[in-house]
């Protein structure tokens, strides 16, 4: 007898986890850096742009491919053709999905094991043990490697606790603290002296950027990073939706979820760096580039956060706090991936399951930790930079001309029965098909000039 396959619970839950997933440090971290570094507002209208004009599609495409195939992300591609080449194509294109989903949990955890120091760093400077606190923000060895093991720790929980129990039950509460926060700190930002500046940088474009081409592959990288795109989070999130739901509409909302939490991200942090600035901290590199990445999070606000005296020990609990939440969100999602394919394939236990792929990928990170200036920017770009598109691509690939037609219609049909006469089925099968390898395939080639 075949087990009944997981579902979520709700359209909420469903909702809930997949904004989880794309919600994450590619929000509050990865967009606001990126608008840092690539011209203000114009990367904003550009990712803006980008997100509706292909990362939504491909969305569509990813969560399609999971609810019809029900299954993982290795045999889901395999189920869209009888045809043998196309379906051990398939195989391998989901083997490498997985592979990247494994590498991109691994940096996710040396990133995210960061985070939970300064938290916990910034709720022990109330208690005061300042030696604890030296070494929560020394970034060495030994710390990086406990709290990306804390982190990988709580991320396996949830994982094995299962689809309704643990994914969607912790999506569906951590969410909503996350906008709450998200919606404070930027209120408050907003009041401090200095941060109209942000402001202005952040919502007025300078067209000129406009003519780097870089702008477009950043920000095509950073909406498929941020809607989790390429790894197959959303072919299984898929496999889990209930075939009552309207996949172009949910799809909808996880998008505009996603791109809501960024813009606020945005709001809060460009005019954060420019309340830093009005206090004397000084927020540009050596290019004379707003800073960006990693001093932007550790050096450059905290600079604010003591500056601004008792207010600015909360702003920075919350602001770890709302990282970490993004983080661990996102990264339930990740794990799935592979876990997913080890409860289907070795016939073993979600818990087992769990433990072993989570523990592998630890082990991964652990390695990365140790040798860190060697893998972690070679595992960053493989990742985010190369595969992520490639395989939305080809995923396009296998909806717009291996899947049958007929086949497509009839998936998209449950949950939306009159959708063959909509704007979006005579728009959407053709786009996908012919636009949307096209451009990535464009963007990706600016990679290698
Ligand atoms: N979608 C996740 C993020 O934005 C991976 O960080």
């Amino acid at each position: 007898m075949t087990a009944v396959r997981s579902q979520f619970n709700s359209r909420i839950g469903f909702i809930m986890a997949a904004a989880g997933s794309a919600v994450g440090l590619g929000n509050i971290w990865g967009f606001p850096t990126q608008v840092a570094s690539n011209g203000g507002a114009a990367f904003v209208l550009v990712y803006l742009i980008l997100t509706f004009l292909l990362a939504y599609p491909v969305l569509i495409v990813e969560m399609t491919i999971g609810r019809y195939a029900q299954s993982n992300v290795v045999s889901a591609l395999s189920k869209l053709s009888d045809n043998k080449i196309a379906a051990n194509f398939g195989y391998g294109i989901g083997l490498y999905a997985i592979i990247v989903a494994c590498l991109m949990l691994s940096f996710y955890a040396i990133i995210s094991g960061w985070l939970f120091a300064h938290l916990i760093g910034s709720l022990s400077s109330i208690i005061g043990f300042p030696d604890f606190e030296t070494w929560l923000y020394e970034n060495t060895v030994s710390r990086n490697l406990i709290f990306a093991a804390i982190f990988a720790t709580l991320t396996i929980y949830v994982v094995a606790k299962g689809i309704e129990k643990g994914i969607e039950k912790w999506s569906k509460t951590l969410m909503p603290i996350l906008l709450i926060i998200l919606v404070l700190l930027a209120g408050y930002t907003l009041t401090l002296p200095g941060a109209l500046a942000g402001v202005r940088v952040y919502l007025l474009p300078d067209f000129s950027s406009l003519a780097n081409p870089s702008i477009y592959i950043n920000a095509l990288g950073q909406s498929f990073f941020s809607l989790s795109l390429g790894i197959g989070g959303m072919i299984v999130y898929g496999s889990y939706l209930s075939k009552n739901e309207s996949i172009p509409k949910i799809g909808a909302t996880v998008a505009l979820f996603d791109v809501l939490i960024a813009f606020l991200a945005g709001l809060l942090i460009i005019p954060a760096l420019y309340a830093a600035l009005h206090y004397g901290a000084n927020i540009y590199d050596a290019n004379g580039l707003l800073t960006s990445g990693e001093s932007l999070i550790f050096e450059v606000l905290p600079i604010l956060f003591d500056i601004i005296g008792t207010s600015g020990i909360i702003v920075s609990i919350l602001f770890f706090f709302l990282l970490s939440i993004a983080a661990l969100t996102s990264a339930i999602s990740i794990l799935e991936v592979p876990v997913s394919l080890v409860i289907e394939t070795q016939n073993l236990t979600r818990r087992k399951a769990t433990l072993l792929t989570g523990g592998a990928v630890f082990c991964v990170s652990a390695i990365t930790i140790i040798n860190f200036d060697i893998l972690f920017p070679l595992i960053l770009d493989f990742t985010t930079k190369y595969s992520i598109t490639l395989i939305s691509a080809i995923f396009c690939i296998y909806v717009g001309w291996i899947w049958k037609r007929t086949n497509l219609l009839k998936e998209l049909q449950r949950g939306s029965s009159d959708i063959s006469n909509s704007l979006f089925w005579k728009i959407w099968p053709n786009y996908v098909k012919f636009v949307c390898p096209v451009l990535i395939a464009l963007i990706f080639t600016q990679f290698f000039v």
